[in-house]
C-alpha cells in the first residue's frame, strides 16, 4: 500500500444490503451477451449434448472453484482487485498484477461490449416500430410472383437440392470428422498433384507412384479416400430421399413449400442485409453506445446497495421472466423437439477436442471470472455468508440461463427453417427473420427478445466498469461519481474503434485487411483468449498456493471439512492444470484440433 492511501475504513465503503442483493447482482454479471447469443452458437458448432455436458464439467470443477476463490480473496481484503493482493500481503506484492490485468480486463472488455449492447437497443427500437412488417409484405409479393412464373419441375428440383444439402450437411460432417486433418491435409495434396500431372500431359499413375513413396502418407491418402466416398454415399443417399419425398408430393404442396421457401429466402436476405447495413453504421453504433454507457455510469455512480443491487434486483427476475415466457412460447412451436434434441442429445463423434477447450474458456466469460469481477464484489460482502452456496447459486443461475436461452432461440430458428448460423448473426439476422414470418406476435417476442439481450447486458457491463473505476476509488481516493464518470467516458471514447471498426468510410475498416481481424474482434480476442484465462490461472494459484494461510481458513471457517478438501484439491491442482492447458493450446505449444 503506498503512503498516499488512505486507510481502510470499512463504514466508508459499499456494502451489499442483503444475501439476495450480492447473488442477483453477481449472478447479473454472469448472465450476459455470453449466455444469450454465445452459448447457443457455440453449443451448435460442437455438436449439442456432449459439449453440453463438458461444459457443465467446467462450470463445476474450474468455474466454481474460481468463483468461490475470487469471493473469497475479495471479501478477506475488503478492496477491489488492485489494492486486495497488497493489503491481504500488508505491503507491496507481485500478485497485484493479477488486479492491474483485471482493470485492462475491464476496460478492453466494456468498450465492445457496449457496442454488441448499442445494437441490440437498435433492434429493440427496430422492433418497436415493426421493422420487418415491409420486409414481410415485399418477401411475400416476390414469393407470389415466384409461384407464377416458375415451371413446377424447377420447384420441385430446387426444394431437392436444398433439402438434400440440408440432411447430408449433418453426416458429411460427422464423415469428415473422423479423419485428422493431416489425412486431409494429404488428400488435398495428393488431388492437386494428380491433376497437375493431368493438366501437364504427364502420367498421373506415376506421380501417384512418387508420392506414395512415403508409407505415411499414403496410409492417410487412403483414410481420406474412404471416408470421402462414403461422403458421396451420403449425399447420393440424401439427395434420392429428398427426390423420393419430393416426388410424393402433390403439385399443390410442391408449390406451397417453393413458395415459403422463396419468401423466407427473401427475407433472410434483407434481414442480413439490414443487420450488415447497422454495423456499418458507425455513427449510430455510437449513438447507442453513448445510450447504454450513460446508463451503466449512472448505475455505477448511484453505487453499491443504492445503484447496483437496486438495479439488478428488478432487473434479473424481469430476465427470468421474459426467458420463461419464450421458452414456454418455444415449447409450443413444432420445431421444439428437434431444438431439444440439438441441444442435450450427446453425439460424440460430432464433438473436436477444441470443443473441450473452447468450453472451458468459455465458463470463464460467462462467469465473469479471470479478472477481478467476483473479486470487486465479494469485496462489498459482508463476512461470514456461505462461500460456497453462494457460488453454487450464481453459477447455477448463470448455466441455467444458458441452458434455457438454448431452449427459446432454437425452436424459433428450427420452426423457421433456419440453421443454427454463427456468432453474431444468429441473434440479429435470424431472430428478426423468425420474428418476420410471425406477423403481429413476432413484433412482442421482438421487442421481449432484444429487450432481453440489452437487461442481461447492462447487469454485465455495471461490473466491468465497477471493477476499473474501483481501482480508482479504493486506491486513488476519487469519489464514485468521478470516478464512474470520468472512467465511463474513457471507456466510451476507447469504445469508438470498436463501433466504427465495420464502417467503411473510416479508417477503422482498414484494420482487419492488415490485421487479418477487426479492431472489434480483436479486443474480443485479447480479452477472452488471453487475459481471463491468465487471470484465471493466476488467481487459482494465489488462493491454492499464496494466500496467506490465516487469511485462507479464516474466510473457510464453520464450512464442511469434506467440502474445504474438495475444493482445495480443485483449486490447486485441477483447475491450473486445466486453464495451463488451455493457455498452452492458445499459444500454439499444444496442438489440438
Ligand atoms: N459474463 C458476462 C457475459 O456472459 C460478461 C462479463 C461481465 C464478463 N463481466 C465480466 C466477462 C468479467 C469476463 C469478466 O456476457
Amino acid at each position: 500500500m503506498s503512503a498516499s492511501t488512505p486507510p481502510h475504513i470499512p463504514s466508508a465503503r459499499g456494502q451489499w444490503g442483503s444475501r439476495t442483493g450480492f447473488i442477483l447482482a453477481a449472478a447479473g454479471s454472469a448472465v450476459g451477451l455470453g449466455n444469450i447469443w454465445k452459448f447457443p452458437y457455440i453449443t451448435g458448432d460442437n455438436g449439442g449434448g456432449l459439449f453440453v455436458l463438458i461444459y457443465l464439467v467446467c462450470i463445476a470443477l474450474v468455474g466454481l472453484p474460481i468463483m468461490a476463490a475470487e469471493i473469497m480473496i475479495g471479501r478477506a481484503a475488503g478492496k477491489q482487485p488492485v489494492g486486495a493482493f497488497e493489503a491481504l500481503h500488508g505491503g507491496k506484492t507481485g500478485w497485484a498484477v493479477i488486479g492491474w490485468l483485471g482493470v485492462f480486463a475491464g476496460f478492453i472488455i466494456l468498450s465492445y461490449y457496449v457496442v454488441v449492447a448499442g445494437w441490440s437497443m437498435d433492434y429493440t427500437l427496430k422492433s418497436i416500430s415493426h421493422f420487418t412488417d415491409p420486409i414481410a409484405e415485399r418477401a411475400d409479393e416476390d414469393a407470389k410472383r415466384y409461384r407464377a412464373a416458375t415451371p413446377l419441375a424447377v420447384m420441385r428440383t430446387t426444394l431437392i437440392e436444398r433439402r438434400a444439402d440440408h440432411e447430408s450437411t449433418e453426416p458429411v460432417a460427422e464423415l469428415r470428422a473422423r479423419a485428422p486433418k493431416a489425412a486431409w491435409n494429404a488428400w488435398d495434396k495428393y488431388n492437386k498433384a494428380v491433376e497437375a500431372a493431368l493438366a501437364s500431359g504427364a502420367d498421373a499413375d506415376a506421380a501417384r507412384a512418387v508420392l506414395f513413396e512415403d508409407a505415411a502418407f499414403a496410409a492417410r491418402v487412403e483414410t481420406a479416400e474412404r471416408l470421402h466416398a462414403q461422403m458421396a454415399q451420403a449425399r447420393a443417399r440424401a439427395k434420392s430421399d429428398a427426390e423420393a419425398y419430393f416426388g410424393a408430393m402433390p403439385d399443390r404442396q410442391v408449390r406451397d413449400e417453393a413458395e415459403t421457401y422463396q419468401r423466407r429466402q427473401h427475407i433472410a436476405e434483407e434481414v442480413g442485409a439490414a443487420f450488415g447495413q447497422v454495423v456499418a453504421d458507425g455513427w449510430t453504433a455510437t449513438f447507442w453506445a453513448l445510450l447504454f454507457m450513460l446508463a451503466t455510469i449512472l448505475v455505477v455512480a448511484g453505487g453499491i446497495s443504492g445503484g447496483i443491487e437496486r438495479v439488478t434486483t428488478i432487473l434479473m427476475p424481469l430476465l427470468i421472466g421474459i426467458i420463461l415466457v419464450m421458452v414456454v412460447y418455444g415449447m409450443f412451436q413444432r420445431g421444439f423437439s428437434e431444438a431439444f434434441s440439438f441441444v442435450f442429445s450427446p453425439d460424440p463423434s460430432r464433438l473436436k477436442a477444441s470443443g473441450i477447450l473452447e468450453a472451458l474458456g468459455h465458463a470463464f466469460f460467462t462467469l465473469s471470472l479471470g479478472m477481478g469481477a467476483m473479486i470487486t464484489y465479494g469485496s462489498y460482502q459482508r463476512r461470514k455468508e456461505p462461500l460456497f452456496k453462494q457460488s453454487i447459486a450464481i453459477a447455477g443461475i448463470d448455466t441455467a440461463v444458458a441452458l434455457l436461452a438454448c431452449l427459446m432461440l432454437f425452436p424459433i430458428i428450427f420452426s423457421y427453417g433456419q440453421e443454427p448460423g454463427a456468432g453474431p448473426g444468429l441473434v440479429f439476422k435470424s431472430m428478426p427473420l423468425a420474428f418476420a414470418e410471425m406477423g403481429a406476435g413476432g413484433m412482442l417476442l421482438g421487442i421481449l427478445f432484444f429487450g432481453l439481450l440489452v437487461v442481461a447486458a447492462l447487469t454485465s457491463a455495471i461490473s466491468l466498469l465497477e471493477v476499473v473505476a474501483s481501482y480508482f476509488i479504493d486506491q486513488r481516493g476519487w469519489s464514485r461519481n468521478k470516478a464512474a464518470w470520468i472512467i465511463g467516458g474513457s471507456i466510451f471514447i476507447f469504445a469508438l474503434p470498436s463501433a466504427f471498426s465495420f464502417d467503411p468510410d473510416f479508417a477503422m475498416a482498414s484494420w482487419e485487411p492488415t490485421f487479418g481481424k477487426s479492431f472489434f474482434d480483436t479486443m474480443d480476442y485479447l480479452a477472452s483468449n488471453w487475459l481471463l484465462p491468465m487471470g484465471g490461472l493466476l488467481i487459482a494459484v494465489y488462493a491454492g498456493w499464496f494466500m496467506p494461510r490465516r487469511m485462507r481458513d479464516a474466510e473457510l471457517e464453520g464450512l464442511a471439512p469434506l467440502v474445504i478438501r474438495g475444493w482445495l484439491v480443485l483449486i490447486k491442482y485441477v483447475a491450473p492444470v486445466l486453464v495451463a492447458l488451455v493457455v498452452l493450446q492458445k499459444v500454439g505449444v499444444l496442438a489440438i484440433d
